[in-house]
């Protein structure tokens, strides 16, 4: 259904236009000067000494993965409550995902679940800082260092979020970033891993340009993978780079002005504009709808009206790719399964006008109060059935 106000929308000024152009105008559409120039910004904005481009949020958490050491017969542990590439792959480089439970307030791994979940095979964990919030990185960094873990940033919803006034992305062993379109800043697809040792940042560079180990085109230390990122996204990547607070600034104001218009309504929870020791960078403006109010029935009546809203997330546990794997959760992830079925995404973007965003709480908070007088109707939140992956397995 097309809708008169988006969930997500790129914030494209003349500005990204002119550079992607001016990239046409030059034979380097690829491993030209934007890549370098752009990988530069993105360390130094990070203050990490590495940041190697790549095609995407995904591939660059299968990069780091595989580039820690990370493989068949390891654990990694993961939160349930998240994007769905945090797991597929950790199953991708053959190793087991662990799903642990979340903090109920940040959405963000519990780190005493995660401790809980720790076993003599576990060799990482995956924080991903949820909807733009950052996670407990003392706590998840001291339990890392006690049980000698590699601590993976998945800082692709949290571009510039802070904890303790040092930006995500500067904690873990690895952290990644992505750049879809409905992120902070977009380069349409793409994605980066941040990282400090340099021997690293040599071995993603490889393993994303076919595993090449110098200048030599057909010289393959190892087999790789056709991960690189273009100019054309790295220069439109760098130009958002650059506005960067700018976007954050607009982020913070929409997410404002939904709090206030929203605050009345009974039973919705709001997620928290403060939180203690973090700065936010909004990326998604996320409710929980009141106990009891069918989130079907509430996106149907928005729908009708022309507004798009978005289901963030299913539990990963509860998917026909992982529920019947044993072993996957070592605790009921009874949090995650509360919580995850009264998330609902507003529509949120850098340019939505208080006159979209009244629209949208109306249709919410009538839409709330309709379903609470009348029966739910089927729920879309039934898992559709899907085989298991062959190609995994051996
Ligand atoms: C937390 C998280 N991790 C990973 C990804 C994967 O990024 P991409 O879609 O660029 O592959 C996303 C993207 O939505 C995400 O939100």
């Amino acid at each position: 259904m097309n809708m008169r106000i988006p969930l997500s929308a790129p914030d494209i000024t003349q500005a990204e236009i002119d550079a992607v152009t001016n990239v046409l105008r030059t034979p380097n559409l690829c491993f030209g000067p934007e890549l370098a120039a752009f990988e530069s910004a993105l360390a130094r904005y990070h203050s990490v000494d590495h940041a190697v481009a790549v095609s995407s949020g995904t591939a660059g958490l299968h990069l780091a993965l595989i580039t820690l050491g990370i493989g068949r017969g390891d654990e990694v542990i993961v939160p349930s409550f998240a994007f769905v590439a945090v797991a597929n792959t950790v199953r991708q480089v053959r190793a087991a995902p662990v799903f642990a439970e979340i903090d109920p307030l940040t959405l963000n791994l519990d780190p005493s679940s995660v401790e809980r979940a720790i076993t003599p095979r576990t060799r990482a964990v995956v924080v991903v800082h949820t909807f733009g919030v950052p996670a407990q990185m003392d706590a998840l960094d001291t339990i890392a260092r006690r049980h000698r873990l590699a601590l993976i940033e998945d800082a692709c919803e949290a571009i510039g979020a802070e904890f303790d006034s040092r930006r995500v992305g500067s904690f873990g062993n690895m952290a990644v970033l992505g750049f879809y379109p409905n992120k902070q800043i977009t380069t349409g697809e793409g994605g980066a891993v941040l990282c400090r040792d340099a021997s690293h940042a040599a071995r993603l560079r490889s393993l994303r340009n076919q595993g090449r180990s110098g200048d030599d085109w057909l010289d393959h230390a190892e087999p790789g993978f056709n991960y690189r990122l273009s100019d054309l996204a790295c220069a439109l990547g760098r130009v958002q780079l650059g506005r960067i607070e700018e976007i954050l600034a607009l982020r913070s104001q929409a997410a404002r002005r939904y709090d206030a218009l929203l605050k009345d309504v009974p039973g919705l929870e709001l997620p928290l504009l403060e939180l203690l020791r973090r700065k936010l960078s909004w990326f998604v403006f996320v409710v929980r709808l009141p106990g009891g109010v069918s989130r079907n029935q509430v996106q149907t009546a928005m729908a009708h009206n022309g507004i798009a809203t978005g289901r963030y997330f299913a539990p990963l546990h509860q998917q026909p790719a992982y529920r019947a794997r044993p072993g996957t959760a070592v605790e009921s992830l009874a949090l995650t399964e509360q919580i995850a079925p009264r998330m609902l995404a507003l529509p949120f973007f850098n340019r939505i006008t208080q006159g979209e965003q009244e629209e949208a709480a109306d249709a919410l908070r009538s839409a709330i109060d309709h379903a609470r007088h009348s029966p739910p109707q089927v729920s879309v939140d039934k898992l559709v059935g899907n085989s298991e992956a062959s190609y995994l397995d051996d």
